[in-house]
């Protein structure tokens, strides 16, 4: 299998302080992580390396087979999805959640003065479909509750048919329904074996949905751990990654952690 995603030695400076600190990491095709890690761990930088458009200070990144620094980022950025708060914030609010969709395919976050063809409508359909979006294609995006936005941020990610996909907490901020619904949806897309490679970024085991393979814990810029979740979730890993005694269990396919009583 190749690889997905190759950092070696890679690091992120900014005031002097390292965001990410001599990160080395792959992922292979067909893999799904999930990377847990503290509020300000280094997750987000993390994802933006991965996404091609944060440069590191040191270090070497391959992408699907590309070195950064030796590949033109916009060849490359078709061919990966991504769904994050930024981006978000960065679509138009009165776009519909269809238009939101397929804007994806011409690489814009505004417009509708293109000519959209039928396929990409069609496909665009399709995934809003997939993501229990479906009822809502004429609804501007600014309209949606926060659940309805992560999945139609979703659909838009994967409407370019990339080959790795980027999640940046695409659990936060939703109710513990709309969390449930979008572990299940995730769950679905992780087991199949026709969707693209998959990163995370969480802080929660509760939203690590069944088919995730790998996990990377981060604290403080470097990496803790990083290997198939099963031996990277343990209550000792957790506990140290955020710095606090946690209990980890697993309950069938899913995860839970908890604090442990003061005394
Ligand atoms: N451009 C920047 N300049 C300086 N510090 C930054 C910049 N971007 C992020 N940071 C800091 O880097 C750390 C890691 O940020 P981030 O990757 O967003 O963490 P996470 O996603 O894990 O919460 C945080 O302390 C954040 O404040
Ligand atoms: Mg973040």
């Amino acid at each position: 299998m190749s690889d997905v995603l190759e950092l070696v030695d890679v690091s992120v400076v900014r005031e002097g302080r390292s965001l990410v600190d001599k990160v080395s990491w792959s992922v292979a095709e067909g893999e799904r992580w999930v990377i847990l890690g503290p509020n300000g761990a280094g997750k987000t930088t993390l994802l933006n390396i991965a996404s091609s458009y944060l440069f590191p200070t040191s270090g070497t990144v391959q992408i699907l087979g590309e070195k950064l620094g030796a590949v033109d980022v916009f060849d490359l950025r078709p061919r990966i999805g991504m769904a994050s708060s930024a981006l978000a914030d960065k679509l138009s609010r009165r776009q519909t959640v269809l238009q939101t969709v397929l804007t994806a395919a011409y690489g814009m976050t505004a417009g509708w003065q293109e000519q959209y063809d039928d396929v990409d409508e069609r496909r665009a359909r399709a995934f809003l479909d997939r993501l229990g979006m479906g009822e809502y294609l004429d609804r501007r995006f600014g309209t949606l509750s926060e659940g309805e936005r992560k999945r139609t941020q979703i659909a838009r990610a994967m409407m370019t048919d990339p080959e790795l996909l980027l999640l940046d907490e695409p659990a936060a901020g939703l109710d513990l329904g709309g969390r449930e619904d979008l572990v299940r949806r995730l769950g679905r897309l992780a087991r199949d074996r026709y969707a693209p490679s998959m990163v995370m970024v969480t802080h929660h085991v509760e939203e690590i949905a069944p088919g995730f393979t790998h996990v990377l814990l981060i604290r403080q810029g470097k990496v803790l751990t990083a290997g198939p979740v099963d031996s990277v979730l343990t209550s000792a890993n957790l506990s140290h990654c955020f710095g606090l005694p946690l209990v980890v269990e697993r309950h069938g396919d899913r995860w839970t952690a908890h604090g442990l009583p003061l005394g």
